[in-house]
């Protein structure tokens, strides 16, 4: 029997500045009335200057692998989902296995935008699955205020900084992501793109002066596409499995915007109190925002185990998907000798002495190879 790949870890890091939308007001011709009734977002938290992509995914990673238990050197494979990466390459989840000390881990990073962590959450639950790795840790982390156009007022509104992180583990009892469905339609993927910086448009003076370094979107058209998906997607999951939307305890959407949230449910016909809703304190954190909703659900008290949640999510691309889970929250006896600082301090050390040990090769070998 396969093992079922269950959540029994979880944590979210976000940037301390908030930037109000009277903030916005004061830089951009908007208003607080016209951004929270468009979107129901109030604020958003900015990465400082010293806070990037990997940074915040590593503070996430590390709540989320001391409520698992687990330590990093346990870990066999760790997926950055991200649209602002901290370069083309290295991945950034390369940069977080070495902060972390995840010594034995795959790493890499994962683009589907908003939806990537859904895409994610399937793929880590499908190499789980396939019994090829016990433990996963998959991170949806963003600094999308690094490309977003602060004079734009169609998009820079709408996004705000963050992470979140999940542990995936191995168990023998039925549980965790038991459904899942991911989709794609590249033929909007003009809808919501950054046009510059890849091979498409190599980045050049006029890329910089004509602005194409940053986020351009059709928001109406990814509003209706989004409207349509989100709730499309939510009731395939949940047939998958032969169960009905009355047995669902808690639907966890990409939280974009409120106006979309609620058309979603409309068209389920589902309560809103069966959602979990925190996009206006945070604005669109793109992938980070299921995980990092899924963290505030369980401080609020509305997950327990045994609950059926669906995540839901959709994104440039465009793409979308949705996964259910029956919640196992944490393993009982799940052992505690996970320390935070210790993580860091042996990942420095580990890392300055690979590191040195890669020099060293080098002085011996100098230009030729090593024998084989
Ligand atoms: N403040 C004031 N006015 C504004 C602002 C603003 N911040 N932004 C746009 N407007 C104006 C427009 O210029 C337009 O004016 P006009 O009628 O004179 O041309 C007017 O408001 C209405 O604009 P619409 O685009 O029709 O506004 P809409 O009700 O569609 O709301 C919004 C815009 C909020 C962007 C909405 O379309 C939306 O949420 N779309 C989905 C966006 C989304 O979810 N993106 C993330 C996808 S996930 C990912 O992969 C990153």
């Amino acid at each position: 029997m396969s093992p079922y790949a269950h959540i029994t870890g979880w944590g979210m890091a976000v940037p301390e500045h908030i930037l109000t939308n009277d903030d916005l007001a004061q830089r951009i011709d908007t208003s607080d009335e016209w951004i929270t009734s468009r979107t129901g977002i109030h604020q958003r938290h900015i990465a400082s200057r010293d806070q990037t992509t990997a940074s915040l995914a590593v503070q996430a990673s590390i709540h989320a692998l001391e409520s698992a238990g687990l330590s990093p050197g346990e870990l066999d494979l760790i997926i950055v989902s991200t649209s602002s990466p901290e370069y083309l390459f290295p991945a950034t989840a390369c940069l977080v296995q070495d902060r972390l000390g995840a010594s034995k881990a795959g790493a890499f990073d994962l683009l589907a935008a908003c939806s990537g962590f859904i895409y994610a959450l399937i793929i880590s639950t499908q190499s789980i699955r396939s019994g090829d790795i016990q433990n996963a840790l998959i991170i949806g982390s963003e600094t999308l205020s690094r490309m977003v156009n602060w004079k734009d007022r169609n998009t820079s509104v709408l996004f705000g900084d963050g992470a979140g992180a999940f542990v995936l583990q191995a168990q023998e009892e039925r549980g965790g992501i038991i459904s899942s469905v991911m989709r794609s339609d590249g033929s909007g993927g003009d809808l919501l793109i950054l046009p510059a910086g890849g091979s498409a448009m190599p980045a050049s003076p006029e890329t910089v002066l004509n602005h194409q370094h940053y986020v351009q979107m059709n928001g109406r058209e990814v509003f209706r596409f989004a409207s349509r998906v989100m709730a499309q997607a939510t009731e395939e999951v949940v047939k998958k499995v032969q169960l009905t939307m009355d047995d669902v305890h808690l639907v966890i959407p990409h939280q974009a915007n409120q106006r979309i949230i609620e058309s979603a449910l409309k068209s389920l016909n589902l309560p809103i109190e069966r959602c979990m809703i925190n996009l206006d304190r945070y604005g669109n954190t793109s992938t980070a925002s299921i995980p990092i909703a899924t963290c505030e659900a369980i401080q609020q008290g509305r997950l327990k185990p045994g609950d059926n949640v669906v995540f839901v999510g959709f994104g440039a691309g465009l793409t979308w998907g949705a996964a259910l889970a029956v919640w196992s929250g944490l393993i009982p006896g799940a052992p505690k000798h996970v320390l935070p600082l210790h993580f860091k301090l042996y990942a420095r050390l580990q890392s300055i002495i690979r590191r040195f040990l890669r020099h060293i090769d080098a002085l011996i070998w100098g230009r030729h190879n090593p024998p084989i």
